[in-house]
């Protein structure tokens, strides 16, 4: 293997440091739907999770290994701390994949040796060693990180590197794990490493960085001038603290910018060859439909899939626009997947032309869901004269989501107004198929609602995040709404879409609270989820 690939592998992190944010917890099914999306958008390596840190995320990583890695499709990876046991069991979980990666690490800078892991160089150096070459024993394919590596002193990083590419890694990835560095102090680095490690030809550079700073897109870009050919990214930017480099713009930096980067590929300039292996036009699919499964709303501004990306409301701006999009637009919103708002469906369109639409989305449900979806399309239809192709995706986003089915539904009723006491009616059935009903009164229907939905679900929490999208224009869109509520330290989110915003508010609060109440259920505490991710 050689540090030269002509092109940019993608390494898409989602599933494992993008869900390690507060409330992006998704369950096993979720992960699925996700890394479906994920093989179709074209990343090359997926990392499916973290094996070891719970039988939840090993079994995500298994189904996801089994499903999703087949012959034509996806490395998929699983992250393992430098220890044996978690060597083990990402190679248990990663089984089923024909073509499987182990990504194991340990930390190599001063601070975090001396207060974290109260370890020596030396020792550091003999684990990393030992433990890639115990990962080589399991599969070819193995990844190392020296966690911290951008506040790691250089001549050491070195040296760890050069021992882990001698017991096996084919992959060296170099971690700004407190997203502390700047662009051109790590392409320095990435250049240092070429520079300094003897058999760097025998592995591919990685990065791997963290947006606390802004700067993690921008790090990666001039790390790709010096030599890295892979990157470490999430949907959206999702991931720890203030997230992680995101797919997208680095994929479009990459694709609209193509000529400047050429060169340092080894390609003439103007070669159009994409640089990456990305179907591009899925990308604002994929955008969506992650937002959807976390309750990671993605804020209006951000680049490439932010509502606002490819509005023009100065005059001035339309005006040019209008006349030639290129003077104000530097890539066609096409190019993401968003197409012009066309009216496909409506209310007496079959099953089969919703099958059909379904599938040019690039949806594929199985007839369960299908089915699901169907009865769903047509309430909305009754309600919408239009369905566009926004509304299906919400419709199925909705289906496919797999909140716990505990708490469901059945009533909602609502008195409200000018000068009304807001007041709400609830039915809910509970996991046990009773049916209970409760009444509050609210400063506003939405918080009589939940007021009268915490008196039948009687599980204390604080609601820390409630969103309301349109999906379409129009006085009959459906309206999305996201929520995330904090009970003790952890965070659950929710999502529902309806016509009606008061009844989506509380399909959506009640979504959350079933997983909630699903993690209650299985008595893991909180605290003990959190402690065990990286
Ligand atoms: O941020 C980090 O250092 C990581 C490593 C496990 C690669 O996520
Ligand atoms: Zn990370």
């Amino acid at each position: 293997m050689t540090n030269k690939t002509d092109r940019i592998i993608i390494f898409d992190t989602t599933l494992r440091d993008g869900e390690q944010c507060p409330g992006a917890t998704l369950n096993i099914d979720e992960k699925l739907v996700i890394a479906k999306q994920l093989a179709r958008l074209g990343v090359d390596v997926i990392e499916a999770g973290f094996a070891f840190a719970s039988p939840g995320d090993f079994e995500a990583v298994k189904k996801i290994a089994q499903i999703v890695g087949t012959e034509n499709g996806p490395i998929v990876c699983s992250l393992a701390r430098a220890i044996k046991a978690d060597i083990e069991a990402a190679a248990e979980a990663l089984k089923p994949a024909v073509n499987a990666r182990i990504h194991t690490f340990i930390s190599t800078s001063d601070i975090h040796l001396e207060y974290q892991l109260r370890k020596s160089r030396a020792e550091v150096l003999a684990i990393a060693e030992e433990m890639v070459a115990y990962a080589k024993s399991f599969m070819t394919d193995i990844e190392f990180s020296p966690m911290d590596a951008a506040r790691t002193d250089p001549e050491f990083l070195y040296q760890v590197l050069e021992r882990a590419i001698a017991a096996g890694a084919t992959t060296v990835n170099i971690p700004d794990t407190v997203g502390y560095t700047t662009p051109s102090e790590f392409g320095a680095m990435i250049k240092g490493i070429i520079e300094n490690v003897p058999n760097i030809d025998q592995a591919i550079i990685s990065v791997h960085g963290h947006n606390d700073l802004g700067l993690a897109v921008a790090n990666f870009l001039e790390a790709v001038k010096n030599g890295a050919r892979q990157l470490e990214c999430t949907i959206n930017g999702i991931g720890e603290r203030a997230g992680n480099a995101s797919l997208e713009e680095l994929v479009m930096a990459l694709h609209v910018r193509r000529q400047y980067f050429n060169p340092y590929l080894g390609r003439p300039e103007d070669s159009q060859e994409s640089l990456t292996n990305i179907d591009t036009r899925q990308i604002y699919k994929t955008s969506r439909l992650v937002s959807n499964l976390t309750g990671m709303l993605v804020q209006p501004n951000k680049a490439i899939v932010g509502a606002n990306a490819f509005a023009h409301e100065s005059g001035i701006h339309q005006d040019g626009v209008l006349k030639n999009k290129l003077t104000y637009e530097i890539m066609d919103a096409q190019l993401i997947g968003l197409t012009d708002n066309q009216i496909v469906l409506g209310k007496h369109s079959g099953r089969n032309a919703f099958r059909t639409r379904l599938k040019e989305l690039g949806f594929e449900l199985s007839d369960t869901e299908l089915n699901k979806a169907f009865v769903r399309f047509k309430e909305v239809a009754d309600k919408k004269k239009d369905i566009s192709d926004w509304d299906l995706e919400a419709i199925v986003n909705d289906e496919i989501q797999q909140a716990p089915d505990l708490f469901r539904v059945e009533l909602v009723q609502v008195s409200c107004g000018s000068n009304a006491r807001p007041t709400a009616t609830v039915t809910l059935r509970t996991p046990e198929g009773e049916e209970l009903t409760d009444a509050a009164i609210g400063t506003g229907p939405v918080d009589a609602v939940y007021k009268a939905i915490n008196r039948v679900v009687n599980v204390p929490n604080q609601l820390i995040e409630f969103s309301v999208q349109s999906v379409t224009g129009g006085i009959d869109a459906l309206g999305e709404v996201t929520i995330r509520l904090r009970y003790e330290s952890k965070v659950f989110s929710g999502h529902a879409a309806n016509t009606d915003i008061i009844v989506a508010s509380a399909q959506a609060y009640v979504n959350a609270l079933n997983r909630l109440y699903a993690s209650l259920q299985t008595q893991q505490k909180p605290e003990e989820v959190t402690a065990q991710k990286v």
